[in-house]
């Protein structure tokens, strides 16, 4: 049998079948490789989504984290559009993940068992992209680092990620540079603990917010944070909902008491002085 391209379907109008190697999209995409990393551990055909889900949205923490340390190197640079740009991109991917929901939105209990113990101890909480997107959030943990102790890479990523500034600390350092009165303790706080919300900044969103004329690329920025807050706590309220319809009250295959222990995760706001400042405007 020829192996040569079919000269019907290789006129000029057609795409190009003859290359030498891979393919140039191949080359690029790697879909040879990214296709061949699903490996269930039951033989429940309804694992195979479950897995896949879990490693598209490992696949949009990359890009969203990527987004979010493009914004936060932008406002270092006092590059407000560039930074708003990368903030209102990750404001769609954010509602691209939150979409992927929709296949294991409903599990029932049973379904969700067929594959559950095959499971083991591996859960969603060892993930250390979402920790790099917590950590940029400014929700930071030293302890999140323990469970990639046996991770090199992963492991330096992240502890990286822990000592450098989140997206919001460059926020008010930003803030502070244009003159606003950030108090000098946030200015000079221990970058690898957990932000904790401030009376004083929250004052300052609530000027900004209170004169958009004078304010207006403050106030499109702190919208953009606020669309980034808001869709984050839908992605753990999404994620809460779909884990009481798969399991109820059961613990958690990472040991915590599930669903307990994601309702107290998801009442966190995101960038809390944005939200509370909106009563004082
Ligand atoms: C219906 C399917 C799912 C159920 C029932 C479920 C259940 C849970 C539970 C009970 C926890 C708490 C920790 C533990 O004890 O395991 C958790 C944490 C987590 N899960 Fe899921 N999960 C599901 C799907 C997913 C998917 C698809 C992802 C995507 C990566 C994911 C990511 C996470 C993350 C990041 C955490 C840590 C949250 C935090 O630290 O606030 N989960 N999950």
């Amino acid at each position: 049998m020829s192996t040569a391209p079919d000269a019907s379907a290789a006129g000029s109008e057609t795409p190009n079948l003859d290359f030498a190697g891979t393919t140039p999209y191949e080359d690029y995409v790697q879909a040879d490789v990214l296709t061949h990393l699903q490996h269930p551990l039951s033989d429940d055909p309804g694992e195979m989504v479950f897995l896949v889900t879990t490693q598209v949205m490992e696949l949009w923490f990359t890009v969203i984290v990527h987004e979010w340390e493009t914004a936060s190197r932008a406002l270092r640079e006092d590059r407000i559009p560039v930074a708003r740009d990368a903030l209102k991109r990750s404001v769609r991917e954010l509602e691209a993940l939150n979409a992927s929901w929709t296949p294991l939105g409903q599990l029932t209990p049973a379904q969700f068992n067929s594959y559950r113990s095959a499971l083991g101890e591996g859960s969603g909480f060892q993930s250390a992209m979402f920790r790099r997107m917590e950590f940029l959030l400014g929700d930071k943990s030293a302890s999140m680092l323990v469970p990639h102790r046996g991770a090199p890479r992963v492991h330096a990523e992240l502890e990286k990620a822990l000592y450098e500034p989140s997206l919001y600390d460059e926020v008010l350092r930003l803030l502070s540079r244009r003159g606003l009165p950030v108090p000098h303790e946030l200015l000079s706080r221990d970058l690898s603990q957990r932000y904790e919300p401030s009376p004083a900044v929250e004052e300052i969103w609530a000027g900004i917010y209170a004169d958009p004329d004078q304010n207006g690329e403050l106030v499109r920025l702190g919208e953009a944070l606020t669309d980034v807050g808001e869709l984050v706590w839908r992605w753990r309220n999404d994620h809460l909902m779909a884990t009481r319809r798969a399991m109820g009250s059961k613990t958690g295959t990472g040991g915590s008491a599930g669903v307990a222990w994601l309702e107290k995760r998801a009442r966190k706001n995101v960038f809390p002085e944005l939200w509370t400042a909106r009563s004082h405007v």
